[in-house]
């Protein structure tokens, strides 16, 4: 049997990534897979890059607030957010940033392929079609329907919308982890994912955790971030 660690949207929460650690520790995970959005909204981009680093197992890819830091960092304008608090929070990790921590963000591919125990899995931020499409488990059932006839893959895991989901489609098994580290519904404990793969069957559990939001206020506080930022961390929801 396979075991494989699921989680994305982290947006530079340590906090929440070491409570996931926390909980699942006493199992072996044969490889451990993020959707993406690793940086941004929390002031541990470095940390957080470097507990992936540090991991041979596993297989990120870029987010689109990743690929905004490199955009920034080229030079160009950032167009989108328009909403100065968070723009704030990319100029913010750009500052803190540390230049091994650039190149391995420059280094994430869009999209990831593996295939482990003969089932072959896609990982994308948004979509197979568009890296920032946004599909929520309620979204239309034909579009679920369109990206499975087209897959060379058994299972298509997903980030972005930051709602945990697994669903089944004309065969193909879609997997959102849920946001670990900026939730939007309401529950602000970390999302992630375990999926087990086992003579081609799957199964896949998903986890709400608490971890130490307190942490997150004080470096929010610490670093003069908006204080609309401690709200959000402390209820789970999107405010801006
Ligand atoms: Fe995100």
């Amino acid at each position: 049997m396979k075991r494989i660690l699921i989680v994305g949207d982290i947006h530079a929460n340590y906090p929440a990534l070491k409570a996931i650690q926390s909980h699942v520790q006493a199992y072996r995970f044969d490889r451990i897979i993020n959707t993406g959005d690793t940086i941004v909204y929390n002031t541990f981009p470095n940390e957080t890059i470097q507990w992936f680093r540090k991991r041979k197992k596993s297989v990120s890819i870029s987010g689109n607030t990743d690929r905004r830091i490199l955009k920034i960092l080229k030079g160009k304008k950032l167009k989108k957010p328009g909403k100065e608090e968070k723009r704030v929070m990319y100029f913010w990790t750009i500052e803190n940033l540390l230049p091994e921590n650039v190149n391995y963000l420059q280094l994430l591919p869009r999209q990831a392929d593996l295939t482990i125990d003969n089932v072959r899995i896609g990982v994308f931020h948004g979509t197979l079609d568009d890296k920032n499409e946004t599909l929520f488990p309620d979204s239309p059932e034909n579009r679920f329907r369109k990206l499975a006839e087209r897959s060379p893959y058994q299972i298509q895991i997903m980030g972005h919308s930051h709602t945990p989901y697994c669903k089944t489609t004309n065969g193909v098994c879609f997997i959102n982890p849920g946001s670990a580290g900026r939730m939007f519904d309401g529950d602000p404990r970390a999302s992630f994912a375990i999926l087990k793969i086992s003579l081609g069957k799957i199964n896949v559990e998903h986890f709400r955790i608490p971890y130490p939001v307190e942490e997150v206020i004080k470096g929010l506080k610490k670093n003069h971030l908006p204080g609309i930022y401690k709200e959000m961390f402390r209820t789970g929801k999107k405010l801006n």
